[in-house]
């Protein structure tokens, strides 16, 4: 996300005093994930169980955890204590996948080792991974005859995944100019965020709450900046002699996003140990006053299907939000963005009976769209951060983000078809004044 005024001081950890550009907290990283965990093989040979752990790698060209990934992998285990197995190799794939390595088995006496192919096939979900493993014995260490014949094993992995990548959030409507979204920088501040009970964060390491802050801090300024957006919507909503309950709400939805920027500067300020808040805001002139086939557009892009897909995210967050504080704002920002969403579609609506002709052109070459551009999302890069805690204290991965995204546009889109279709019905549809 663009912003004009980047250089921000940061005490991230409170006892000490750090100069840190808010950016640095989101310097960008590759999408991957980096799994450490225990494995278990049952399966042919001379000791049918063997115990141990393995340790994956994977990274993601795409960009999406939810596409093809490649990567390496390295395990080591013991059969009963009298043999170990090594073997590492490459493994592509994403839910399910394939492996090809190298594997070493030695026996307490070494000369008697055997190199051999590793091979297998995979399939995992969350912190649990199964699959079929066949050694093939190459050749012995020493005497060019492998001591071991092949193994077929069936593998039991129980990984914890470290994330690196792109992760959480934006729960308010974009401020944009012609280039694109706009929000302030962040910075020591008080007014905007009081800071909570440490004991919140105690049991987090330095660098968790390094990464929380920064989270929370991308959400808060992007709050921050739909106070602005929803400003300008009322002068634009002023300017086209629009209804005073169209106005009202409008207005309603600048102090939602008001206190929603208020609960994530408090979060961010928990995490990093001192308060944080918005510096000054780079405002775009309103260039599009008197224009309700934009006022229109951008209601259905940042509001109908925008707006729909904050509050599906924030309600994502907050089901697996374990910390109250977290779990409350989350649970407030979702029950205020559909209602935001139901303005959006009630403006829609009235647009549409203001200017009929010019309206549904711009709506109808909107739906002639194949995706409609999201707008760039303050998805923040966490390095190392493990998942499990992160959603703990309110983050989305990237890749479950997406389909929430695609599913508020269709259902979005065809409402909009509908409204289109007939006008009259679809008003009282979109009717839906908060
Ligand atoms: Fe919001
Ligand atoms: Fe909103």
């Amino acid at each position: 996300m663009r912003r004009r005024n980047k250089l921000v001081a940061i005490d991230v950890v409170g006892a000490v005093a750090l100069l840190v550009p808010a950016q640095a907290l989101a310097s960008s990283v590759p999408e991957g994930s980096f799994n450490p965990g225990l494995l278990l093989s049952v399966g042919s040979g001379e000791y049918p169980v063997g115990f141990g752990t393995e340790i994956s790698g994977m990274v993601f060209p795409k960009g999406d955890p939810g596409s093809i990934g490649y990567g390496g992998f390295f395990q080591a285990q013991t059969y009963a204590g009298d043999y170990a197995r090594l073997a590492f190799g490459f493994q592509l794939g994403n839910v399910v996948g394939g492996e090809l390595g190298i594997a070493g088995l030695t026996r307490s006496d070494l000369h008697t080792s055997t190199f051999a192919l590793h091979t297998g096939v995979f399939a995992s979900a969350a912190v649990l991974g199964t699959g079929l493993r066949v050694t093939i014995p190459m050749t012995g260490a020493d005497h060019g005859l492998p001591a071991h014949g092949v193994e077929v094993s069936w593998v039991l992995t129980l990984k914890v995944p470290i994330y690196s990548g792109k992760i959480f959030n934006s729960f308010g409507r974009p401020l944009r100019d012609e280039q694109g979204p706009i929000t302030a920088a962040a910075r020591e501040a008080s007014g905007w965020a009081d800071i909570r009970d440490p004991a919140l964060v105690a049991h987090l390491s330095t660098r968790e709450r390094e990464e929380l802050a920064a989270l929370w801090l991308e959400a808060a300024l992007a709050e921050h900046a739909s106070i602005a957006t929803f400003a300008a919507l009322a002068l634009e909503l002023l300017a086209l002699g629009a209804p005073a309950d169209l106005l009202a709400a409008c207005q309603q939805a600048a102090q939602d996003e008001t206190e929603h920027a208020r609960l994530s500067f408090g979060l961010a300020s928990t995490y990093a140990g001192l308060p944080l808040g918005p510096g000054t805001l780079p405002l775009p002139a309103t260039a599009r006053l008197g224009d309700a086939a934009a006022v229109a557009y951008l209601s259905f892009t940042d509001g109908c299907i925008g707006e729909t897909f904050a509050a599906a995210l924030a309600r994502r967050a907050q089901r697996h939000a374990a910390d109250p504080a977290v779990a409350r704002a989350l649970a407030r920002i979702a029950t205020d963005e559909a209602r935001h969403a139901a303005l959006a579609w009630s403006i829609v609506a009235w647009c549409l009976a203001l200017d009929p002709a010019r309206v549904r052109a711009t709506l109808g070459a909107a739906l002639a769209e194949p995706e409609i551009e999201a707008p760039a999302a303050p998805l923040t890069d966490v390095l190392g951060l493990p998942i499990v805690p992160a959603a703990r204290h309110g983050a989305v991965p990237a890749d479950e983000q997406k389909p929430l995204r695609r599913r508020a546009e269709r259902t979005a889109r065809a409402r909009l078809k509908r409204m289109l279709r007939a006008p009259r019905e679809a008003r009282v549809e979109g009717d839906v004044i908060p």
